[in-house]
């Protein structure tokens, strides 16, 4: 962009984009003569839903508007930034600014997973760039990495724990021995979830960011209808505790892999992973993300994937970015139309599976029979007597199976739920080797 200052039209001043105020504040001055002078700054349009809210920093009142047409229609700005998040008035709203020719920076992961495919058209169609790298892991430059740095490389795999909130709440799981509702009321507490937790819990906020990272990385845009997605609301302190008696964590894990025929596995759900993996140590509320370039070899990016200083700091870097913008720098458009995604089915790990059974004679050659049925090997069985029942009538019988398609574990599954030993249903946890 060749503006002599950038007029910054911000739609969102909640966390996010009050700490972009501050930066800019603080630091614009800085910024500019950093770039020799070419990227001065002015937030010219703020909108925002409630105009009686006491807002943070000094903030002349004549900036503020609820209307967020007005933000890009207003012809003193020259570049729109998106964070008022959700994905309906956020289209819009990208999509009028790009329409005007004005660049967007966004936050906003949900947005661009689920309806990426028209925003990027509409990028490339009226040539006006959208940049995002606050939508992924909070601070960590991790898009700029994959899209810039690492740009010589075939990226073999990408493995992040990048939902904060739930890699918070299976800590305080594991360290604390705390039930899900109990960690997932403290990180509410602290300001971690968000005021609805549910994309946080329910896997899907990591999922949308593992769905961008996989499109940088192989260049389609993932359709999120294809991912697999669990979450963690059904992790129990049980298996958590029997994960660490095994010599695992559970952690969160969003996974892009790219596999030997051409195609990416992705997936993201609660995993079992080796307490000595370097993702094991990530703890609080941070980040990590492990990638896997070929000629790279591995790397891993590590720090605050939340909050408003980590979050607003990666927006400030866009705007740089957008004034040093060239006709060729779009931020990312897909250069291939689609890639092939592998069917949850046909991917392969080891499992944990843990059954609840009644205790009588036989119960473990009646399982094992069925596994070997459908050619599933057993590498070890866990079978803790509970001390303070030892003749308890049922009992918690965990298999270690050996890595097998995901599909053919299901079929077996669905047999061994007919037998008349079980008395819920399994329990599955993936153990990935990474
Ligand atoms: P937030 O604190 O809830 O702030 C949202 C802001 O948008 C508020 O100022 C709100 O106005 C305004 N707003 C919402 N809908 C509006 C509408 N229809 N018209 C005008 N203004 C509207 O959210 P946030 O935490 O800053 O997050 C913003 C975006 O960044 C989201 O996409 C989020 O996923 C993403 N993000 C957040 C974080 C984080 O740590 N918070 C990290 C990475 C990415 P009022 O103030 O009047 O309510
Ligand atoms: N709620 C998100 C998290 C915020 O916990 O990671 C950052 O995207």
């Amino acid at each position: 962009m060749s503006c002599s200052v950038l007029g910054i039209g911000l739609a969102g001043f909640g966390t996010v984009g009050s700490g972009v105020w501050k930066i800019l504040e603080e630091h614009g001055r800085l910024i500019e003569s950093r770039s020799q002078g070419s990227a001065a700054m002015e937030i010219r349009k703020i909108a925002v839903r409630d105009l009686s809210k006491k807002r943070e920093g000094n903030t002349p009142a004549e900036l503020f508007t609820t209307s967020l047409m007005e933000v890009v229609e207003n012809p003193s700005v020259d570049i729109v930034v998106e964070l008022i998040g959700g994905t309906e008035a956020a289209f819009d709203l990208v999509t009028k600014a790009l329409k005007a020719g004005k660049p967007v920076v966004t936050g906003n992961k949900a947005l661009l997973a689920e309806r990426g495919t028209e925003l990027f058209a509409i990028s490339k169609e009226t040539n006006t760039p959208i940049y995002f790298e606050a939508a992924v892991a909070g601070g960590i430059p991790i898009i700029k990495a994959v899209q810039q740095s690492l740009v010589g490389n075939q990226i073999e795999s990408i493995a992040g724990i990048i939902n904060g909130t739930s890699n918070y709440i299976l800590q305080r799981m594991t360290e604390a021995g705390l039930s899900y509702p109990e960690a997932l009321k403290e990180a509410k507490d602290l300001g971690y979830a968000e005021a609805d937790e549910t994309l946080d819990v329910n896997g899907w906020d990591a999922a949308h960011k593992a769905i961008i990272l996989g499109s940088i990385a192989h260049g389609f845009l993932i359709n999120y209808k294809n991912v697999y997605v669990r979450g963690i609301e059904k992790v129990t302190p049980l298996d958590i505790q029997f994960a660490s008696d095994l010599g695992y964590v559970v952690k969160l894990l969003s996974l892009v892999i790219a596999n030997k025929d051409g195609g990416i596995e992705i997936r993201t759900q609660p995993s079992f992973l080796s307490k000595t993996h370097i993702l094991a140590s990530v703890h609080d509320v941070f980040n990590a993300v492990a990638i896997k370039g070929d000629h790279l070899g591995e790397s891993l990016f590590y720090g605050r994937g939340a909050g408003q200083g980590p979050t607003a700091s990666s927006v400030v870097s866009d705007l740089v970015e957008a004034t040093r913008g060239s006709e060729t720098n779009m931020g990312f458009l897909p250069y291939k139309k689609t890639g092939d995604l592998v069917d949850i089915d046909d991917t392969a790990t080891s499992y944990y599976v843990r059954f609840s059974v009644t205790d009588r004679p036989g119960v473990i050659a009646d399982i094992a029979s069925v596994l070997a049925k459908h050619e599933i090997g057993i590498s070890g069985t866990h079978s803790p007597v509970d001390a303070d029942n030892p003749d308890a009538e049922f009992v918690e019988m965990v298999f270690l199976l050996h890595t097998c398609p995901f599909g053919r574990l299901k079929l077996a599954l669905a047999e061994v739920e007919n037998l008349d030993c079980l008395t819920n249903r399994p329990v599955v946890f993936r153990i990935e080797a990474l």
